[in-house]
């Protein structure tokens, strides 16, 4: 007989987002009020878990209040794979696996079954703790949306909300200054954010990882609005879009990666600046999407989620990850859902119809 469900475990790992707390609140609600479980909340990631102090046990007081608070109440790292931990001893960098800790305190704690809520990378470490017999739900997350087992991810919406807002406001500037403006948002392999707010905000110019684009383009499209009486031009760039090969060539002595919030925005509108003469402003929205109070959508997303996640392990389907699926909270296994990302399809509907009303994507 498999034994009862006492006591679960929460966690909240890799990057933050809008809705993480909502679903901690939904969950806790749901253990308790539904079920009669304990809830034991594990900070900072598999951090908690490496050191138990790290733990502690969660009421319902402490989930009042949080909905629509941005962040996770239990603290979040991506760098914390207990398979492979980083750190730093006596100035050396060392890598050790405490996944036997992790497995061997969640049992000493008398956790039964615990909720993961994270994004790809986090998925993948919840899947190896399964496999070596813990008993884990998912439940995805991520402001890219780029995860495709599921249609969307709760933080998305918020996220679209800020940069479409901060590109209205560029709006403005830029037409009164008639400037360039380019507005980099976020999206480190997927241009979902890019390409929605882009639409959302009316970008005239939306560069995103999935289509190769030229500077020579963007700056003939900016030259053919100026023909046009258009004496301001907004470029929306996706964090992650690839450097196209006629940038490189005029800035060979840059030669600099764009793992970071900023680079590439910046490279881009120094392009554009020089090779059409004309001012260019950059902004850099970075971190700000990730942050604030969650939407609507999201706090309801989250919420369901969150119940979701609770109801999985009622029934004893662990290894399985909530997600929606035409529109519908459904489930899947995690092994199915790791590494399948979401791309926007170039020649997909929304891209057609950025492209119809007359957006550039660098690719004429
Ligand atoms: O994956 C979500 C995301 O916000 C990406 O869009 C971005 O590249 C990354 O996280 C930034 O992570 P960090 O907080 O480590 O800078």
């Amino acid at each position: 007989m498999t034994k009862p469900i006492r006591t679960i475990g929460i966690t909240t790992g890799g990057g933050d987002c809008p809705g993480l707390n909502a679903v901690i609140r939904a969950a806790v609600k749901s253990a308790i009020l539904k079920h009669g479980w304990n809830v034991i909340g594990i900070l900072d990631g598999f951090d908690g878990l490496i050191w138990p102090d790290r733990c502690r046990p969660l009421t319902l007081k402490d989930v009042s209040g949080i909905l629509p608070r941005g962040g996770t109440i239990l603290g979040t790292t991506n760098r914390g794979n207990p398979f492979e931990y980083k750190y730093t001893e006596n100035g050396k960098e060392l890598v050790r696996d405490f996944s036997q800790q992790v497995i061997g305190n969640t049992r000493s704690m008398g956790i039964d079954a615990l909720i993961i809520i994270g994004g790809d990378g986090t998925q993948k470490i919840a899947l190896d703790l399964h496999h070596r017999g813990l008993k884990v739900v998912g439940v995805p997350k991520t402001i890219d949306n780029d995860l495709s087992a599921t249609e969307i991810t709760f933080g998305f919406d918020t996220a679209l909300h800020t940069a479409t807002d901060a590109i209205d406001k560029i709006h403005t500037t830029a037409e009164s200054h008639h400037r360039i403006m380019v507005v980099e948002v976020m999206g480190r392999d997927a241009g979902w954010i890019a390409l929605e707010a882009g639409i959302a905000g009316g970008a005239h110019v939306i560069l995103i990882p999935e289509i190769p684009f030229t500077m020579q383009s963007i700056c003939n499209f900016v030259e053919q609005r100026t023909h046009e009486g258009k004496h301001f031009t907004i470029i929306v760039v996706a964090e992650g879009v690839k450097i196209p090969a006629d940038l490189h060539a005029r800035f060979v002595e840059e030669k600099r990666a764009f793992p970071r919030a900023g680079a590439v925005g910046n490279l881009i509108g120094d392009a554009v600046g020089m090779m059409t003469k004309r001012e260019v402003r950059v902004a850099v929205l970075g971190h700000i999407q990730r942050g604030g109070s969650p939407s609507p959508f999201d706090r309801i997303l989250s919420t369901r989620f969150g119940v979701a996640a609770v109801d999985l392990i009622a029934r004893g389907e662990f290894g399985k990850m909530v997600c929606l699926r035409q529109a519908r909270v459904q489930s899947v296994d995690i092994a199915e859902a790791v590494g399948m990302m979401k791309s926007v399809p170039p020649d997909g509907e929304m891209v057609m119809t950025a492209k119809a009303t007359g957006v550039s994507f660098g690719d004429g």
